[in-house]
């Protein structure tokens, strides 16, 4: 048994949780009518209605009890201090220092990294300006209208979702592209509209190595240099931001033109560093900083607020509470404002890579589900598509449900539609409809008996679906940095409850290793004795039909 399952708050919860399986949303909501105010919590810009969950005022002293005893407000001070609470890497996890309004030095292994990141930001707003304002040009003396990021992963997912988000603050300086896969189609889509003599790359990577990244940014440099015919051109049209410094200059990058990572930011909470490059390029320095400030206070709220109010906290147990106790293995990230369409994608990595894992940070075999799998859409297209699933598949999958108050692109009558969807979804996934009620409503419509019974029992919803609503003032920076910063500490809170070392990602290297030694194979024609015989077959039979 482990640690966690030792413990008085978790022992109680595994008896809440066999009655609670029992119960029914409907009656708790008739049972006390005040669940709203009990049950959310409203920031400045951001408001969540937890109350839509199997949950009730002891549920939640419970889970707030798990949360002292698992010291999460210890763990919480250790990361923002930076102590090295990335065990297997033994590294700081400091990303909220990319964002710290503070001018306080903040000491790492001697470095005062306070003045490390306020360098790179001063150093990001001076190109960025040149950039917007048509003072950096490329080999032929003309202006820049586009930049392409190439990255994946955290070095795409964050910056790529953001754009897409605050498209609407974009005034148009540049075109942002975005090139993530090594199947050369997508660069090759990317780049077809383009002129070298307008474009500058920005080669994302952390560690510099990845295969994926490093195969796309020298087919951009043949691209570059087939043109200006200029080796020296790349000078003008290359910007690198990575953690291993001699990893770019080696691939032919200037030294002036790289931006500085660090190992104590993880890949995908690293959208706030200089990874955020082509968001900045985008929006202007400015609004950029406005997310940086966004998830600044999320960052203050997290810190001060008592856990009974901490927005990131109790996300984080109400996300332990469905998946852990209640049994349920997935959760839909169901954003309803067009520009969020990447949401689920970007806290698919966020979630996945870090908690997806089996053992605790001691290494042993966790008896417990962890984190659910992450998925979803666009809540309307969702509706028209899976949430069929949602309302009557034997799988309860809690969502979280995101819209926003205000359009940032108002047309007449599309916000309300819209909004009204949003609404009925949770109140429908909650409340459901029983037989009784099926049977009586064929009844008004004037259905015949023998059509009720055939028809009533596919009509039935069980409800008590759980479901977490975050209803946003409007899409901004600021407020979208607040919301980002929100999720990141709620996977941060669920790892530390859970007793996962969230920031690592073993589980990426395996198949990378692998990768490299079959490309290595498939480039000479060979096929190794070591591989099983479906994979060697399935080579072959590539090999041969190539
Ligand atoms: O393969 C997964 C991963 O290691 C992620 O953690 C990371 O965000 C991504 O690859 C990209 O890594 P890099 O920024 O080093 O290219």
């Amino acid at each position: 048994m482990s640690d966690r399952q030792i413990l008085p708050s978790w022992k109680k919860l595994q008896q809440l949780a066999l009655d609670k399986k029992t119960q029914h949303m409907n009656t708790l909501f008739a049972n006390d009518g005040e669940r709203f105010e009990k049950f959310s919590i409203e920031l400045p810009n951001l408001l969540l209605d937890y109350s839509k969950n199997l949950i009730d005022c002891e549920t939640m002293d419970n889970l707030l009890n798990l949360a002292e005893e698992t010291e999460v407000c210890q763990w919480r001070t250790k990361m923002f201090t930076g102590e090295k609470i990335n065990r297997t890497e033994e590294r700081a996890v400091l990303h909220t220092a990319l964002r710290r309004k503070s001018d306080e030095a903040l000491i790492l292994d001697g470095e005062n990294i306070t003045e490390q990141v306020d360098k790179q930001l001063i150093k990001m707003e001076a190109f960025v300006n040149k950039v917007r304002q048509g003072h950096w040009l490329g080999y032929s003396g003309k202006r820049i209208t586009d930049i392409v990021n190439i990255g994946v992963g955290g070095s795409n997912l964050g910056p790529q979702m953001v754009t897409e988000a605050l498209k609407h603050y974009s005034d148009g300086a540049v075109n942002v592209h975005y090139v993530s896969n090594v199947d050369g189609a997508q660069i090759v889509e990317v780049l077809r509209p383009l002129d070298p003599q307008n474009v500058l790359f920005i080669v994302s990577s952390k560690t510099f190595t990845t295969t994926e990244t490093m195969t796309n940014a020298k087919t951009a440099m043949k691209w570059l240099t087939s043109a200006s015919f200029d080796e020296k051109s790349v000078a003008k049209h290359f910007v690198a931001v990575t953690a291993h410094k001699e990893n770019a200059m080696s691939l032919g990058i200037e030294a002036d033109n790289i931006f500085d990572m660090w190992d104590w930011v993880g890949g995908r909470f690293s959208l706030w560093s200089a990874i955020g490059l082509a968001i900045a390029l985008d929006l202007g320095f400015d609004k950029f900083k406005e997310l940086l400030d966004g998830a600044s206070d999320m960052d203050q709220h997290f810190i001060n607020a008592p856990l009974r109010n901490n927005m990131p906290v109790i996300m984080a147990l109400i996300s332990v509470w469905n998946t852990t106790f209640l049994g349920a293995r997935s959760q839909a990230i169901l954003p309803y404002d067009q520009t969020l369409h990447m949401l689920s994608a970007y806290l698919q990595q966020a979630e996945m890579e870090s908690n997806g894992k089996s053992v605790t940070w001691d290494g042993d075999e966790v008896d417990y589900a962890t984190v659910p799998s992450i998925w979803g859409e666009l809540g309307i297209n969702g509706q028209h598509a899976f949430y069929q699933y949602l309302h009557q598949s034997n799988n309860v999958v809690p969502a979280d449900f995101i819209g926003s108050v205000e359009s940032v692109t108002p047309v007449k009558g599309h916000h309300e539609t819209l909004m009204a969807n949003f609404f009925a979804q949770t109140q429908a996934l909650m409340a459901g409809v029983n037989e009784e009620q099926v049977r009586a409503d064929l009844k008004a419509k004037g259905r015949t008996a023998d059509y009720i019974d055939k028809v009533a029992p596919h009509k039935v919803h069980k409800g008590n679906r759980p479901t977490n609503t975050i209803l946003l003032k409007r899409i901004d920076p600021k407020t979208l940095g607040s919301l980002i910063a929100a999720y990141e500490h709620k996977i941060f809170v669920q790892g530390i409850i859970l007793q996962i070392c969230s920031f690592d990602q073993w589980g990426v290297e395996l198949g990378k290793g692998l990768a490299a030694e079959i490309q290595q194979e498939l480039e000479s024609n060979t096929i190794s004795s070591k591989h099983d015989c479906s994979t060697a077959s399935l080579m072959k039979f590539y090999q041969k039909a190539k």
